[in-house]
């Protein structure tokens, strides 16, 4: 069982609507929730930026996710090759193939975050986080991201976990993984949430995150708001297309797509209230970046009894969902390269992962040795962070928008909305039509063109 499909056209399928929410939400709750959004809402002003992600969510995100479960359950094939059923001899399925260079660029920054997430698992465990001393966690951060190979071999070690799992296959790797840990993890995030709101301190990293000052709002901060959108949903290049694909016949694309939505923005608020008070407690700025997780998330946990290990435990389940989120990443091209031109599974995994580690290190060594090196003002590091999350997934999503909108007959959306008419929700298609035609589309250029500065509000 692997999630190639047989002759007869099949696909192993998830075995049920926990089942398939579980996996679902196996690719979307990743270091988007603990790690990007904290840091991108520090950078952008806090509360008034969250409200700007939530609309996006779901004006742009949810319709997004749901012409993606639409796409990939309808046509039964991964991300290029659903383009290719619904509309063959046509060059729509380049917009697939566009989804499949988002992956992996995304992979090159993704498992490089990953590797310092593996490794923090190591360090809590031996103690050597234990401090309550701001300078001293920094440090303790800064000078490890900034060495050269420990980083780099971290960051291989995810490679090659994520890459033997994707040899292992869907159900197995994917959904059983997922099913046991997300509720593990939510737990762990609340006991760190009651810590972190009870520091001494804590009320303005509160006020940061729920009062919201809409003087900071720029152009740029409202696509980067969008980015986030579609990074943190996996949407916008084919991820959910190709999950869609397992979804049942009898499943509701509907509700699986606003349930992964809900929860996972529980995840992300969850991160954001265990990271911002903790950040004014201790004295950080909530714009430090990278590395706003890594510096305050150990010491709220020092600040508990038994702190070194609920440290512990947390970075080994944020591995777990940094890696279930990254199966469904480095898979996009492994699926490619098998379902689409022949390659077996094995050495499609074996060459995407030496590729991703060829173009990871670059990303990783804007730390070290490559942090003079910039393209666009940018590390590599910053760099295939933005133009994924602002320019290349935005324009993929648009693509995807209009297919389902208005190349895909009405007719079959409303039928794969309806699970062939036996779901009464024909208000709601109408309302998913309308955001799927116009809203979101229109909404991308309008939020795409001024954060890239052609024109101000
Ligand atoms: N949504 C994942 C996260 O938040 C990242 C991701 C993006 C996964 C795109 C797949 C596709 O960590």
């Amino acid at each position: 069982t692997n999630l190639s499909q047989t002759s007869m056209g099949h696909r192993e399928g998830f075995g049920s609507t926990l089942g398939v929410i579980a996996a679902t939400l196996g690719s979307a709750v990743g270091l988007g929730n603990i790690w990007k959004f904290p840091y991108v809402t520090g950078e952008n002003g806090g509360a008034a930026f969250i409200l700007i992600y939530l609309l996006f969510a779901s004006l742009i995100g949810l319709p997004v996710m749901i012409s993606e479960f639409i796409m990939g359950r309808r046509s039964n094939a991964a991300s290029v090759g659903a383009f290719k059923r619904l509309a063959p001899g046509t060059p729509w399925f380049l917009t697939g193939i566009s989804g499949v260079i988002v992956a992996f660029l995304i992979m090159s920054y993704y498992t490089s975050v990953a590797g310092w997430v593996y490794a923090y698992i190591f360090k809590a465990m031996s103690g050597g986080l234990l401090t309550t001393d701001p300078k001293v966690s920094e440090q303790a951060f800064t000078g490890f991201i900034s060495g050269v190979w420990s980083p780099l071999i971290w960051q291989w070690i995810v490679l090659l976990v994520t890459g033997a799992i994707i040899l292992a296959g869907v159900k197995k790797g994917i959904e059983r993984i997922t099913k046991m840990l997300l509720p593990v993890l939510f737990l762990l995030l609340i006991v760190c949430v009651i810590r972190a709101v009870t520091l001494p301190g804590a009320s303005e990293g509160i006020a940061f995150l729920f009062k919201p000052d809409f003087s900071k709002i720029t152009g740029a901060t409202i696509l980067a708001a969008m980015g986030l959108a579609f990074f943190k949903l996996s949407v916008g290049m084919g991820v959910m297309t190709t999950y869609g694909s397992y979804i049942g016949k009898s499943e509701s694309l509907f509700s699986t797509g606003v349930k992964v939505m809900l929860a996972d923005t529980c995840v992300s608020m969850l991160a954001g209230l265990a990271i911002f008070p903790a950040v004014f407690a201790f004295g950080f700025t909530p714009d430090k970046g990278a590395s706003l997780l890594f510096m305050t998330i150990p010491m709220v946990f020092n600040s508990m009894p038994f702190g070194g290990f609920f440290l512990t435990i947390f970075f080994i389940l944020a591995s777990i969902a940094a890696t279930g989120a990254m199966i469904s990443l480095f898979n996009t091209p492994v699926a490619y390269l098998n379902e689409e031109l022949g390659w077996s599974r094995k050495s499609a995994t074996v060459v995407t992962g030496l590729m991703m580690a060829l173009i990871g290190s670059t990303a990783t060594l804007s730390n070290s040795i490559l942090a003079n090196f910039k393209l666009f003002g940018m590390t590599m590091f910053d760099l295939f962070g933005y133009a994924t999350d602002n320019i290349m997934m935005p324009l993929t999503g648009l693509i995807i928008a209009l297919f389902v909108g208005w190349r895909l007959s009405k007719y079959d959306v409303a039928d794969e909305l309806s699970n062939g008419g036996s779901l009464n929700n024909r208000t709601f298609v109408k309302f998913y039509l309308i955001a799927v035609r116009f809203v979101a589309p229109a909404a991308i250029i309008v939020v795409l063109l001024s954060g890239l500065g052609f024109f101000q509000f």
